[in-house]
């Protein structure tokens, strides 16, 4: 599902990633962590296309993104869902129109969009909600809706970078359980985070990475 393959990124002089080399396979669910600036970002940035590597390959689900025209990014795009740190809502749109935005791009019945966004809200426990606006929600639900939004087009990857970076233990917990869940029916999930006790809790595989280059990866991993 994403392959690097000595990928090496230079912003200006400043090198950020040094020959990394990863295989994250159709279904698992890996953490990405390291400190502050190690590289975790970056990453996240080569999958999603957002930055194009200096050297080496960046392969997702067959394709070479360096390679994707321009033109066929919005494709490469759509099979994968995107959680952002400051989730990232419509402060005008409610929490169904947050959700419908990107699907209503794509020509969609109003019955298929309504059944998609119902569906999503329901996985995040959140379809009581429907109405409500950003700023009447807490920090946990806004990320709930930021998780629906990434998953209501059923992408097969989730990518995540620090989702639960602005939120308490307990709420960055539910918000796990919930991208465990989405999970264990069949998406692959790249999760970058620096929540230590997050990491330690849910035994999955831990890439770390330092200095722009992969110093462990190990499988049921701890944080280090
Ligand atoms: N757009 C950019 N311009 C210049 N340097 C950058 C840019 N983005 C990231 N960096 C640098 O690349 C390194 C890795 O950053 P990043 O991938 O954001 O790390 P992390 O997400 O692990 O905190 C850091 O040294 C950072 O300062
Ligand atoms: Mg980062």
């Amino acid at each position: 599902m994403i392959r690097f393959r000595n990928v090496i990124k230079v912003y200006g002089t400043q090198r950020a990633l040094d020959c990394v080399n990863l295989h994250i396979k159709v279904g698992e669910f890996v953490f990405l962590t390291g400190t502050s600036g190690a590289g975790k970002s970056t990453i996240m940035r080569l999958t999603y296309r957002e930055e194009k590597p200096t050297r080496g390959q960046v392969v997702i689900g067959g394709v070479d993104v360096a390679k994707l025209p321009h033109n066929k990014v919005p494709y490469l795009r759509r099979r994968m869902g995107i959680v952002f740190q400051d989730f990232k809502l419509l402060s005008k749109q409610n929490v169904f129109d947050n959700v419908a935005f990107v699907i209503r791009a794509l020509g969609m019945s109003d019955r298929e969009i309504n059944r998609r966004v119902s569906g999503a809200l329901k996985v995040v426990r959140l379809y009581d909600r429907l109405d409500a606006f950003p700023s009447q929600l807490s920090g946990g639900e806004q990320q709930r809706v930021g998780i629906a939004r990434a998953i209501v087009n059923g992408p097969p990857l989730l990518i995540a970078d620090e989702p639960t970076g602005n939120l308490d233990p307990q709420t960055s917990m539910e918000i796990m359980e919930i991208l465990e869940q989405i999970n264990n029916r069949g998406t692959t999930v790249l999760l970058a985070t620096h929540d230590k006790e997050m990491v330690n809790h849910f035994k999955k595989r831990v890439i770390t990475v330092e200095d722009g280059k992969v110093i462990r990866d190990i499988y049921e991993g701890t944080y280090e």
